[in-house]
């Protein structure tokens, strides 16, 4: 059986390209790359060509995200296991492929809805070190771990993690019990995801509007941490959670809203991924809520 290794990047659609182009590159300290397409630009957090393709397409939401399997081995046994589930899948195109910098991919949709494809081989542009376009103290945790973490939304949670762990090979589950009003009988009770030693690279279980609640980025100097807080707030950006610590991943953490209404989760220190399963009532301190409307109206 082949299991996914990362998520690997993100396709998002937004409606305001310029203050994403201020936003990732001037307050969260992406690359911003352009390369004159028009439709789209690159946000980049390490040596690879890319970790987020912004289209201007207008949904203010994701519209795709990107499995990694380790070569083309992997990829065939993936789609088997998608088969033998009875997921259908297309394989891209040469031109499909060029167009995500990878080598092969195959592409469909989760038990949620959610436009997935699955990949080998993404573009490592060595000849072009990581410059963020504003001064960082560190770099992105990327290696090995992949983009970060996302929430998704699956309106059926059962039938998620029986995709994620049975065809991608994943492994988790409830790991916290959180009042939230809205939830069944006020209960969140979030499922979150592992493939690698990230504590988790997925997580869902959370009523949601868009197919994105948030997308966890990580860095590997607490100073990140402090300095991005101090330029999301004087940039007026919205923080939804403030600083605290999860009792999942014990990262120090904050979340604050991007140009298209969802979240950026910012964080250092996460521990690394438990094989045992364990579930939390409360995050370890801070975290209290701050801006609404960001569907993280809960009490961590
Ligand atoms: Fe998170």
């Amino acid at each position: 059986m082949a299991d996914v290794t990362e998520l690997g990047y993100l396709g998002i659609g937004v409606k305001d390209m310029e203050a994403w182009k201020k936003f990732a590159g001037e307050v969260v300290g992406m690359q911003v790359v352009d390369e004159g397409e028009g439709d789209r630009f690159y946000l980049r957090m390490d040596y690879n060509h890319h970790r987020i393709v912004v289209h201007d397409s207008g949904e203010d939401d994701l519209i795709y995200s990107g499995w990694r399997v380790a070569g083309p081995q992997e990829l065939a046994e993936m789609k088997q296991q998608l088969t033998d589930h009875g997921t259908e899948f297309t394989v891209g195109s040469p031109a499909e492929c060029q167009e995500r910098r990878v080598l092969d991919l195959i592409k469909f949709t989760d038990p949620g809805g959610n436009p997935t494809e699955v990949y080998h081989g993404p573009q490592v542009d060595t000849h072009s070190p990581f410059h963020p376009n504003r001064p960082t103290h560190g770099k992105f945790t990327t290696e090995g771990e992949g983009i970060g973490h996302m929430i998704l939304r699956q309106p059926n949670p059962p039938a998620a993690i029986e995709f994620y762990t049975k065809v991608f090979g994943m492994r988790g589950t409830v790991e916290y019990k959180l009042p939230m009003p809205g939830a069944p009988d006020g209960l969140a009770q979030p499922m979150f995801l592992h493939c690698n030693g990230r504590d988790h690279s997925l997580a869902f279980g959370f009523p949601m509007d868009k197919r994105i609640n948030h997308l966890m980025i990580e860095v590997d100097n607490l100073n990140d941490v402090g300095n991005t807080h101090d330029l999301v707030r004087q940039s007026g950006t919205p923080v939804a959670i403030q600083l605290g610590a999860h009792a999942n991943d014990q990262m120090f953490s904050f979340y604050f809203g991007n140009p298209s209404g969802w979240l950026f989760e910012y964080g250092f220190g996460a521990r690394k991924s438990t094989h045992q399963s364990e579930y939390y009532i409360k995050d370890t301190y801070g975290h209290q809520p701050e801006a609404t409307g960001f569907g993280m109206d809960l009490e961590l």
